[in-house]
């Protein structure tokens, strides 16, 4: 058995698609764009989406758009993916390094307050792993500041805080189309907001600033989505609600068959949907391996597994000269093994992995 620990899940359907936008000649951004950003949109109960090349891009042109510039600082999580806190050093601006909770795993409100300075403009908050972080905290916190709140939905297609979807929790949101997420155009990104003023900077920034042909009124990008990978997007954003209920039924078997080996299994918060792009457990204190040799064990067996992340971004050498205490970040970063939750693991496999744990606690 050879089961991995992410898979894209593309098929005959997104190879139609694609032919026929290689056929009708306009392979670069175009109707389909239109269409796809028509229908993420609605997906996500936002007013306006905007397609890109990358959720890298997505953050930089949303921080850009939301004005975050050099003497700038954005409170970013420790615990996430490199891009969360670049994108802002691509700006010019200053990442600050908030701690999470040990239970979610997501920015925690409380390290989030403790860092804001007078030049703190915004704050990126991640719905980790596909749970939403605590928004009405980290909302209430900028109110009170007067800073820009922005989702990093990377990992969140559809997931809900409180009966809301990822992409309309915060004054924009930045989604990843990366293969491995929930739902993938190959690669891609995309920018929601209700703010009709912000979309229109955004749509401005990732075309070169343009706002007629040959007429450029700011410095912008080449960020712009191609109609090949709206194709794609627009028959996977079809698939995605089955793709996350195959991925909650899957986290589900795991929570009640890991139960009793040793690994501490996700907490999900009240009031969230948590769509399982990852799912991720700890070794706990006195677990009888240590974590290689615990991966080194399922991959014997086949079973991939993986570190998300073992480096928190505060540490990352890039990083050094800010350096934060971020202890919950530096333990999870030691302890945390992300199991294989996609669609594609079967009923069988689920069993053979749970059983495979079982005999090493
Ligand atoms: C939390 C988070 N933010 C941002 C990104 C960047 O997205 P992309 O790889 O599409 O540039 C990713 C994806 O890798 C991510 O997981």
């Amino acid at each position: 058995m050879k089961i991995p620990v992410a898979r894209p899940i593309v098929g005959e359907e997104e190879i139609a698609a694609v032919a026929d936008v290689m056929r009708s000649g306009m392979l670069a951004q175009g109707s389909v764009v239109t269409e796809f950003e028509s229908r993420f949109a609605d997906y996500c109960g936002a007013a306006h989406a905007i397609g890109v090349n990358s959720g890298t891009a997505a953050l930089h042109a949303a921080l850009l758009a939301a004005g975050i510039g050099p003497g700038d600082s954005v409170v970013v999580p420790a615990f996430t993916f490199f891009a969360t806190a670049s994108s802002v050093s691509m700006c010019g601006a200053t990442p600050l390094f908030a701690d999470v909770e040990p239970r979610t795993f997501n920015i925690d409100p409380d390290s989030v307050g403790a860092l804001i300075r007078p030049d703190t403009r915004a704050v990126i908050g991640v719905h980790l792993f596909g749970q939403p972080f605590d928004v009405g905290a980290v909302r209430a916190l900028c109110d009170d500041h007067n800073l820009v709140l922005i989702e990093d939905a990377a990992q969140a297609h559809g997931s809900e805080y409180h009966g809301k979807r990822a992409g309309s929790l915060a004054d924009l949101a930045c989604f990843s189309f990366y293969p491995t997420k929930n739902m993938t155009t190959g690669e891609g990104g995309m920018v929601t907001t209700d703010d009709d003023a912000l979309a229109e900077r955004v749509r401005l920034l990732i075309n070169h600033g343009q706002s007629q042909k040959y007429l450029h009124s700011a410095v912008g990008y080449n960020y712009r989505m191609t109609n090949i990978a709206a194709a794609i997007g627009l028959v996977q954003l079809g698939r995605v609600e089955g793709f996350n209920e195959r991925r909650i039924e899957n986290a589900r078997y795991f929570n009640r068959h890991l139960a009793g080996t040793g690994l501490t299994t996700p907490h999900v918060a009240p009031g969230v949907r948590h769509v399982y792009h990852q799912y991720v457990v700890k070794l706990a204190a006195g677990y009888p391996l240590t974590r290689d040799a615990f991966m080194d064990a399922l991959a014997d067996k086949g079973i991939g597994t993986a570190v998300h992340y073992p480096i928190p971004v505060n540490r990352q050498p890039v990083y050094e000269n800010e350096y934060a205490s971020c202890p919950v970040a530096d333990d999870l970063a030691a302890s945390v093994v992300s199991l294989p939750v996609h669609p594609a693991v079967t009923d069988e496999e689920l069993a053979f992995i749970c059983d495979a744990v079982r005999e090493l606690s």
